[in-house]
C-alpha cells in the first residue's frame, strides 16, 4: 500500500463552540454575539433556531471523545467560547468555563488525541459588542489578553493554536452583508472591522511569544478562482475576487502589506493601514490552517456590490445542500497557490467536508452517505497530490464530527460525519465516519 502522507500525519475532525457546546450562559459564561443574534428574528434566517442547546456537547464532552477515540482521530480541533472564560471579554476570569476547556483538553490526552485550540471562532462577548465589538481599535488588547489567559493556562497541554477562524467571513458575513452576527451591513464598517482582526490577530501571537513554547497559526478560508474566460474584465474580476476572499488577511499577515485591489472593491470607504497597523498584523506565524470546500469560477458582473464580479453555475457539476460546487482539485490548487505565494508555510487543512441530506437512521443503525464518502474521498486524495508537489501539508481536520449548528442557517445543513438526532441527542456513525476511520488507520493508503 503506498501513500503520500508522512508517517506523523494529524488526521483529525474539528468543530466549533457555538455550533457544538449548547448550554452557552451555563456556569456564568457571558453571553456573545451568536447568543443575541440567534434569538433575534429579524437577523436569524432559521428563525428559532439557536445554540441553546446545540448537541448538548457541555454535558456530553467525555462521551464524545471516547467515540472520536472509537474512530481513531489522532487531532481535535475545537474553539473557546472567549465569554465562558472571560463573561465580560475582559477582566474578570470565570474559572468554571475556563475548567471545561481544561477537562477537555486532559481527556482528550488522556484519550491520545492531540487538541487544537481556536481563541475565536466568532462568538464574540456581547459585552464586548457593546464597546464597538471588531470596530473598536482597542479589540487588538481585548483579544491579546483572552489569549495570554489561555496560553498561561493551556500552553502546557496545548500544542497547536489558531488565533483567528476565518476573519474574511467574520467581516463579509458580519459587516458586509448581516448575514452573520452582529449583523450589519455597512461597506464602510468591513475593512475597519478587517483591520482590527488582524490586529488583535497580531497582538495575539505577541502575546504568545511572550508565554507559549508551540505552535500557533490563522485560519482563513481560501476559494481558488478561476476566470470564467480570457476577456480583460473576466481575469480582472478573478484578480478582484482573489485579493478580496483569498489574500486580504495574508498578505498583511505574511507580507505586511494589503493588495491593491482592496481599494478598488471597497472604493471610498476603503481606509489605507498606517505603518503600525501593517506592522502588528505581521508576526511570524508557524502554520497556515486552510478552510477548503469548494471553488469558483468567476466574471465580471458590474451588478454585484461591492465586488463587480459573480460566480458561473457549473452545469454538470454536483453541489452541495449549501450549494458549493464539489472541486476536489481546487484543493491541491490552492495548497500550492499557499506553497508559492507565502513562502512554502507549514499547512494544516483545518476544515474540509460537506453538508449532504442523510437519509434517517436506517433500524440497523446505519446511515448511507455516499455523496460525502466521495467528497471526502477525492478531497482527501488532492491534499495528497498537493504533499507529492512539495506542499507542507501536515494534517486534515475534517468539518465535522458531528451535525450542528450551521449559523445563521440552523441544523438542517448537516456537515457531520456522526449524525446527531437533535430530539434525542443520540450519536450515530454514518458511512463517512467509519470510511474517515479506515483513512487514518491506514495513513490514507484505502483510498
Ligand atoms: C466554515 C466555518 O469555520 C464553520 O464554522 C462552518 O460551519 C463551516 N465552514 C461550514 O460552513
Amino acid at each position: 500500500m503506498t501513500t503520500s502522507f508522512p508517517d506523523d500525519f494529524l488526521w483529525g475532525c474539528a468543530t466549533a463552540a457555538y455550533q457544538i457546546e449548547g448550554s452557552p450562559l451555563a456556569d456564568g459564561a457571558g453571553a456573545s454575539i451568536w447568543q443575541r443574534f440567534s434569538h433575534d428574528p429579524r437577523l436569524m434566517a432559521a428563525k428559532g433556531e439557536t445554540g441553546d442547546i446545540a448537541c448538548d456537547h457541555y454535558h456530553r464532552m467525555a462521551d464524545d471523545v471516547a467515540m472520536m477515540k472509537e474512530m481513531g482521530l489522532k487531532a481535535y480541533r475545537f474553539s473557546a467560547a472567549w465569554g465562558r472564560v472571560l463573561p465580560d471579554g475582559i477582566g474578570r476570569v470565570n474559572e468554571a468555563g475556563l475548567g471545561f476547556y481544561e477537562r477537555l483538553v486532559d481527556t482528550l490526552l488522556a484519550n491520545g488525541i492531540e487538541p487544537l485550540c481556536t481563541l475565536y471562532h466568532w462568538d464574540l462577548p456581547a459585552a464586548l459588542d457593546d464597546k464597538g465589538g471588531w470596530l473598536n481599535r482597542d479589540s487588538a488588547e481585548w483579544f491579546a489578553e483572552y489569549g495570554r489567559t489561555m496560553f498561561e493556562r493551556l500552553d502546557g497541554r496545548v500544542k497547536k493554536w489558531v488565533t483567528l477562524n476565518e476573519p474574511w467571513v467574520i467581516t463579509d458575513g458580519g459587516y458586509l452583508h448581516g448575514a452573520l452576527a452582529p449583523g450589519h451591513k455597512n461597506v464602510f464598517e468591513a475593512p475597519i472591522a478587517s483591520r482590527n482582526l488582524m490586529r488583535a490577530h497580531g497582538a495575539a501571537v505577541k502575546a504568545y511569544r511572550e508565554v507559549g513554547k508551540h505552535e500557533i497559526g490563522l485560519v482563513v478560508n481560501l476559494e481558488p478562482k478561476y476566470a470564467a474566460s480570457e476577456s480583460p474584465d473576466d481575469k480582472a474580476a478573478t484578480a478582484r475576487a482573489t485579493a478580496y476572499m483569498n489574500r486580504q488577511y495574508l498578505d498583511p499577515a505574511i507580507h505586511g502589506k494589503c493588495p491593491a485591489e482592496l481599494a478598488e472593491v471597497f472604493g471610498e470607504a476603503w481606509v489605507d493601514w498606517s505603518a503600525e497597523d501593517l506592522a502588528l498584523a505581521k508576526q511570524k506565524i508557524d502554520f497556515v490552517g486552510v478552510n477548503y470546500y469548494t471553488r469558483n469560477v468567476t466574471r465580471a458582473d458590474p451588478t454585484n456590490w461591492p465586488l463587480a464580479a459573480n460566480m458561473v453555475r457549473q452545469p454538470l457539476a454536483t453541489y452541495t445542500t449549501t450549494d458549493w460546487e464539489v472541486f476536489p482539485r481546487g484543493l491541491t490548487d490552492v495548497l500550492l497557490w499557499v506553497k508559492d505565494n507565502y513562502g512554502d508555510p507549514a499547512i494544516y487543512i483545518t476544515e474540509n467536508g460537506a453538508a449532504f441530506f442523510d437519509p434517517p437512521v436506517a433500524e440497523q443503525g446505519r446511515i448511507e452517505d455516499p455523496l460525502r464518502v466521495s467528497y471526502l474521498r477525492h478531497h482527501i486524495a488532492a491534499v495528497g497530490k498537493a504533499i507529492e508537489q512539495g506542499a507542507d501539508v501536515r494534517g486534515y481536520m475534517l468539518w465535522s464530527l458531528l451535525d450542528n449548528l450551521e449559523w445563521s442557517l440552523g441544523y438542517s445543513k448537516r456537515f457531520g460525519i456522526v449524525h446527531v438526532n437533535f430530539g434525542t441527542q443520540e450519536r450515530t456513525l454514518k458511512d463517512s465516519a467509519k470510511f474517515y476511520r479506515e483513512v487514518i488507520a491506514t495513513n490514507g493508503a484505502c483510498l
